[in-house]
């Protein structure tokens, strides 16, 4: 028996991977976190399952699940979204079960932030933009920021950010964002991305928090921020310029 934690992916049910989908159809357990988990996945349970959205349950309920279908040697699919590995809650989850000696594994899913580049075809690291991208939050009621990670301190380093869970956290965000990016600088609010009722709010520092308000978002949304979302030209990279040479590509005698 096994736990598989697997990544759903942003919200199209095609956008999970080809094995964690496989594993979904063949577990006769399915835990999913409701909120942001596609029903169309779930849907995929074999007949019979034993389903159950853990957005209402607490950790001590989801481990009893599973605890439960260890004792019944079922294997458990056990649903989040994105990709598990940011913001899924799975340590809390996996330090249970190395408790309980319940074997699991994980399998990654297409993240929020990585489906929004792709709807925007937009790329997130341009030579000489920005080579770093921040995957971060701000802190709200749920869970505060450890020191140092303060949003202020990252926008100092002019990388890329996909803030994540601060949609309804706008005007700090642009606070701090401010005097490190200026109020020209670019930034994509990125509302449910791959969900039927996907939307973009584009503008910049200066008039975001206006623009998002009249969009109405207020969860499921992500901020993209950096020069990189409307640069001004931006130079080739060197790994397909003729004149470099590597390992895959070297040089050549004519
Ligand atoms: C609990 S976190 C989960 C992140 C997820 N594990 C991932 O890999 O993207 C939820 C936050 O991720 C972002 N998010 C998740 N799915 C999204 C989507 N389809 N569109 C836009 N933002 C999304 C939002 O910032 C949301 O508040």
């Amino acid at each position: 028996m096994t736990v598989h934690f697997i990544g759903a992916g942003p919200g199209a049910p095609d956008l999970i991977t080809v094995r964690g989908l496989r594993l979904v159809e063949r577990c006769p357990v399915c835990l999913y976190a409701g909120s942001l988990v596609p029903q169309a996945i779930v849907a995929a349970a074999p007949p019979g399952a034993h389903v159950v959205n853990t957005a209402p349950l607490h950790l001590d309920e989801i481990v009893a699940e599973i605890a439960a279908a260890h004792a019944a040697g079922h294997d458990v699919a056990r649903l989040h979204s994105g990709d598990p590995s940011i913001y899924g809650a799975i340590a809390e989850q996996m330090r249970r079960l190395d408790v309980l000696s319940i074997p699991y594994d994980v399998v990654p899913g297409v993240p929020a932030f990585a489906a929004a580049a792709a709807a925007l075809k937009t790329e997130l690291t341009l030579p000489g933009i920005a080579q770093t991208v921040i995957l971060t939050r701000t802190a709200v009621r749920a869970s505060a920021m450890p020191p140092g990670e303060e949003l202020s301190r990252l926008a100092a380093s002019h990388a890329t950010l996909a803030i994540h869970l601060s949609v309804n956290n706008l005007a700090p965000v642009v606070a701090d964002l401010l005097p490190h990016y200026g109020a020209g600088c670019p930034v994509v609010v990125a509302h449910r991305v791959s969900w039927p009722d996907e939307a973009f709010v584009t503008g910049t520092l200066a008039d975001i928090r206006v623009r998002v308000k009249e969009a109405g978002f207020t969860r499921t949304a992500l901020i993209l921020v950096g020069p990189v979302l409307a640069p001004d030209g931006f130079a080739d990279s060197r790994l397909y310029a003729a004149d470099h040479t590597h390992v895959l590509r070297p040089a050549r005698r004519d």
